[in-house]
């Protein structure tokens, strides 16, 4: 039996989709790929090369159905209860702290790192700066269960100390394929570490707020950390939160509720 270049490009994606899916993020390049010759390709422009594979399977992440991204997020959140590769945080944890969300909503709130109420309940944003992003969410017009969240981290920083670089590089390719997975329309970084992390600058909320900004296709509003605007902190910065989500629902095609804050 003869396969087609296209046949076996088709099969290969969709093998390399159910690797994806089943948690395998990534494979070693060499050796190189290699077809099976038994039907000469046409000419080499018209066979795909790994990388062009590699694109498609993650933008194919699309070609999930919502029950399979479900899946997929529970076989990643498994794999991260597991993970071993910050070795103080792994030793200093409770449980990990995956995300709170299914796959599929419109919007995703990125924030920093589970604080204590989060290490204890393994949800995220559950403790005094959960509390004050459920009012945001409510003031925004959604129920909580009608968003998704997540954090740069997926374990607790040992006194709720600032995530190191090598942290948040550790946990990005959990935090890359998880959005990848939600696929949200619209993205909130709550706070610097988000921001940073996210957009890969150095910039100050002060000046990245206000605009909308892309993540890999996704528009993305930087805003203040409900943690800031505590009342023992900086109560007074809501006032600028809710214009940045007042400028996100507007993108967004829904209205502004009347009753704020
Ligand atoms: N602060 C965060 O950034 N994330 C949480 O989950 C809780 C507090």
């Amino acid at each position: 039996m003869t396969h087609s270049p296209e046949s076996l490009r088709q099969q290969l994606l969709t093998h390399l989709q159910l690797v994806h899916a089943s948690g395998i993020d990534w494979l070693p390049s060499a050796p190189p790929l290699v077809i099976s010759q038994t039907t000469k390709p046409a000419d080499d422009a018209s066979t795909a090369s790994m990388f062009d594979i590699a694109e498609e399977t993650a933008a194919a992440e699309g070609g999930l159905s919502i029950e399979e991204r479900r899946v997929a997020l529970q076989t990643l959140a498994d794999e991260v209860k597991t993970c071993m590769r910050c070795a103080e945080l792994c030793s200093t944890r409770t449980q990990t702290v995956f995300g709170d969300g299914e796959p599929g909503v419109e919007l995703c709130f990125v924030g920093e790192a589970p604080g204590a109420d989060e290490d204890a309940q393994g949800v995220p944003f559950v403790g005094a700066a959960g509390q004050l992003l459920n009012k945001i969410i409510a003031a925004m017009g959604f129920k909580r269960d009608e968003v998704y969240i997540c954090n740069i981290l997926r374990c607790r920083p040992p006194g709720n100390r600032t995530p190191l670089a090598d942290e948040a590089s550790n946990c990005r390719p959990f935090l890359e394929r998880q959005l990848a997975l939600v696929q949200p329309k619209f993205l909130v970084a709550l706070g610097g570490c988000a921001a940073t992390n996210l957009l890969q600058t150095t910039m100050s909320i002060g000046r990245l707020r206000g605009r909308f900004h892309n993540y890999k296709g996704v528009p993305l509003v930087v805003t203040y950390h409900p943690a800031y605007l505590l009342p023992h902190k900086h109560p007074e910065m809501k006032r600028e939160v809710w214009e940045d989500m007042k400028m996100l629902l507007t993108r967004m095609g829904r209205p502004i509720p009347q009753k704020s804050q």
